[in-house]
């Protein structure tokens, strides 16, 4: 039997390939901006980052044998699920509820697991903010009668509390050294992450996480990340395919080379 290599059968892919984006930049440019150029981007600045190191899925043991059951439109939230289950977190503060589908993945999955999630009270229109916010900040900010939805009314509900306020003035000392995983993802600018993050290295327990949303596709995000990481006492982990950013006081990572797709961890 012939073997063909994969680069050998790629190369043949090249010409009809490059003829297929030459006629998608003419008739599809926004989508080619919106799905190529974007996301190649966002790929080089995570490459390009000094001080976040890169890992693969694989290379998080715990995920190769979890099971969650939750919302797949963002198949992100599951994984932030699969951490908690994994590393049997017992408190998570989500800053930025919107309609509550990752607290609620993450109370799902997590029994002993009692949540806190902030969003800006019902009445709050953005002119108000206590800081900068971005354009694609205003996208999200909706606060209304769907915060939260996704867990009211269901049998998670009694362990989740719904917190208003907006991040930047909210009293978070309530919770110093508690909490064992903390979920960024309220406003993105670099002033909001900046002081988001700050509260939340005061709110972290002593094996805590912290869980950045954005990173490498926001830059407010993606600054603070960067800035922060060389400075702390663990790593940052990029987590590939994903939007996230961690730092953890708990180990959850075993190196693997970055080509080995073969082998299997063991868990
Ligand atoms: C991207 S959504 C959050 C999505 C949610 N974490 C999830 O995983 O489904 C951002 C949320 O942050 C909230 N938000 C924006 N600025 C905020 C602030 N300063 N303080 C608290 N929440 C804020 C918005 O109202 C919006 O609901």
């Amino acid at each position: 039997m012939k073997l063909r290599t994969t680069m050998g059968r790629n190369r043949g892919l090249l010409v009809p390939t490059l003829r297929g984006v030459a006629r998608g930049v003419v008739a599809r440019r926004a989508e080619f901006r919106h799905h190529v150029v974007r996301d190649a981007w966002t790929i080089a600045k995570r490459f390009a980052a000094p001080g976040v190191v890169n890992i693969e899925k694989r290379e998080i043991p715990l995920v190769m044998s979890a099971k969650v059951d939750g919302y797949l439109d963002d198949h992100q939230r599951m994984l932030i699920a699969a951490l908690a289950q994994g590393l049997g977190f017992r408190t998570f503060f989500e800053i930025g509820t919107n309609r509550g589908r990752t607290t609620w993945t993450v109370v799902r999955n997590c029994p002993d697991m009692r949540a806190y999630t902030l969003d800006v009270p019902l009445e709050r229109s953005a002119d108000a903010a206590e800081l900068a916010m971005g354009s694609d900040d205003q996208v999200f900010f909706r606060p209304g009668e769907a915060t939260g939805e996704a867990f009211h009314g269901t049998q998670e509900e009694t362990r989740i509390e719904q917190l208003w306020g907006d991040s930047a003035s909210f009293d978070f000392s309530p919770y110093a050294g508690t909490i064992d995983l903390v979920y960024i993802d309220g406003a993105h600018t670099y002033e909001y992450v900046h002081s988001d993050t700050a509260r939340a290295l005061e709110m972290l327990s002593p094996g805590g996480m912290i869980v950045w949303d954005d990173y490498g596709s926001n830059p407010g995000v993606y600054a603070v990340v960067n800035e922060l990481a060389p400075t702390l006492d663990r790593p940052v982990y990029h987590v590939f395919g994903t939007r996230m950013a961690i730092y953890s006081r708990t180990d959850f990572v075993v190196r693997r080379p970055f080509d080995d797709h073969a082998s299997l961890p063991t868990v």
